[in-house]
């Protein structure tokens, strides 16, 4: 019986050469990912700040690959409309942002007003069910196995397991949402989180490193997903 199972590579661009992203988008193109990540920071939810929707406007003009937006600001509700103007495939913000139950719900609603997916992301430290009351809006949840703000950090090994509690929210939701997995995932890090059965592997730094073959690193983070899905699916018959 074969298995339908996929796994793509969302390629995040936060640790890549920001004074040449023609050359880092054709690079990730040719590299055979499936999607773009662009990782907007406010310097207020997290320590660092990167880019806003001008930047992410100017991906959609260099590529047709999928990009998805994962804001990491404070106040994701106010900035929304601009960035759903910029035109990417999916915007995730974080479930722990301040705004009002109300505000997030009208944010999700104004994504899928453009046509456009919506994602809830989720922190090491908050748990899944924090999304719960948004399960059956989402496109996408979002585990995060780094503590946002920067590249380049360690996977969080205890963050896997969320992976498959989001994937079976979302399997009830009955939505067709996916679960991206963000911070840490490369080739080695990658059969753990297939083993929990992820859909997107979001990989920033394992494709940026001097004197590697990206190519090849997004067709290892694919084939050690795959592995752990299949040895977790084969323990399971
Ligand atoms: C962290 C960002 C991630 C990160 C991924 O806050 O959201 O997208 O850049 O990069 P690596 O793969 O280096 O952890
Ligand atoms: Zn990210």
């Amino acid at each position: 019986m074969t298995d339908a199972h996929q796994v793509l590579v969302s390629a995040s661009i936060l640790n890549a050469d920001f004074s040449r992203l023609d050359r880092v988008v054709h690079k990730m193109e040719r590299a055979g990912v499936d999607r773009l990540h662009l990782d907007v920071m406010d310097g207020s939810f997290v320590d660092n700040i990167t880019f806003g929707p001008d930047i992410v406007a100017a991906f959609r003009r260099l590529t047709d690959l999928p990009l998805d937006v994962h804001l990491m600001i404070t106040e994701p509700a106010r900035y929304m409309d601009r960035f759903i103007a910029a035109e990417p495939q999916t915007i995730t913000f974080h479930v722990e942002t301040r705004e009002p139950h109300e505000r997030k719900t009208e944010a999700i609603e104004a994504i899928h007003a453009a046509g456009q997916g919506a994602g809830l992301a989720v922190s090491p430290d908050t748990p899944v069910s924090a999304v719960d009351p948004w399960l059956s809006e989402l496109d996408v949840i979002m585990i995060m196995s780094v503590y946002p703000g920067w590249g380049g950090q360690g996977f969080i090994p205890e963050a896997a397991p969320k992976i498959a509690e989001a994937r079976a929210r979302l399997a009830a939701a009955g939505r067709g949402g996916l679960v991206h997995v963000d911070g840490g995932v490369n080739s080695k890090t990658a059969e753990i989180v297939g083993s929990h059965g992820i859909d997107v592997c979001i990989v920033g730094s394992a494709l940026f490193q001097r004197g590697q073959d990206a190519s090849d690193e997004v067709d290892l983070v694919k084939e050690h997903a795959l592995r752990g899905y299949s040895a977790t699916t084969a323990t399971a018959r």
